[in-house]
């Protein structure tokens, strides 16, 4: 393959409507939508992928889904994390979570910190995931810890110091962002790390998406001319 990304961002969207066409309760596809995540992180790693990072909840959820929803998605998450924590540090893959999770279930906070805690030296690959996050969130809390920072010198702030308050500090910005599902748009996902993202959209549900899918996509993400501003090679001649 020519061109890889170093960090791709998954919205894993359409669990919900994957269940409905099926007769099934919409958790059904929440769980479904589960098992696909360990086959993606397999993909991402044999391809030279070195950073995933998976919109699992967004802070939209949190709030305006049914009680039932949320806790079912909370206990999923825990149970994740719980399952696959001794794969995770067997593998070295270094585990973040990104997202306002002081509003999480204490139990599956407990889980985030410790596995966080245990795989922090890693550096072979690394995965994210993005519980109550929403990137609007995010940088009114960057905004509110920058200001209580009375070393930053407000007047020649540069986005390199502000990428400091943001939850995604110490992660490259994501090169390709896939969004199942058919829906277009980023629903309030890592809104300012995605400024040079590619975007790649699949009409696929995320329970059915698959390697052929993932390479489908890196293949697309190998045509794309990313410019960042500059004129195109062809322009320079
Ligand atoms: C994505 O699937 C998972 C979460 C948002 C938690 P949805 O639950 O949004 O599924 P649809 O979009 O209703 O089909
Ligand atoms: C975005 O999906 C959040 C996740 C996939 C976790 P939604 O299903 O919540 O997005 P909207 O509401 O269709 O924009
Ligand atoms: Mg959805």
């Amino acid at each position: 393959m020519s061109r890889i990304p170093v960090h791709v961002a998954f919205i894993m969207d359409g669990n919900g409507r994957w269940a409905q066409v099926r007769g099934l309760p919409r958790h059904e596809g929440h769980r479904r939508g589960a098992a696909v995540v360990k086959k993606i992180l397999r993909v991402a790693e044999k391809n030279g992928i070195k950073y995933v990072t998976l919109f699992a909840l967004s802070s939209e959820n949190f709030l305006r889904r049914s009680e039932f929803e949320v806790n079912f998605l909370m206990n999923l998450c825990e149970k994740f994390l719980k399952k696959y924590s001794k794969t995770l540090c067997e593998k070295e893959v270094r585990f973040r979570a990104i997202g306002n999770l002081s509003r999480l279930p204490i139990n599956l906070q407990l889980a985030i910190e410790k596995l966080t805690r245990s795989t922090a030296h890693f550096d072979r690959f690394h995965l994210t995931i993005a519980l109550n996050y929403g990137a609007r969130n995010e940088v009114i809390r960057a905004i509110g810890n920058l200001l209580q920072n009375k070393n930053v010198d407000v007047e020649n702030l540069t986005w390199k110091g502000f990428e400091q308050y943001l939850y995604t500090k110490d992660l490259p910005d994501p090169d390709l962002i896939i969004r199942t599902s058919g829906e277009q748009r980023l629903s309030n996902f890592l809104l300012l790390q995605s400024a040079y993202a590619e975007l790649y959209f699949t009409k696929t549900h995320w329970p059915d998406f698959n390697e052929k899918e993932f390479l489908l996509a890196i293949e697309d993400y190998g045509t794309r001319e990313r410019r960042m501003g500059k004129t195109n090679d062809k322009a320079n001649d």
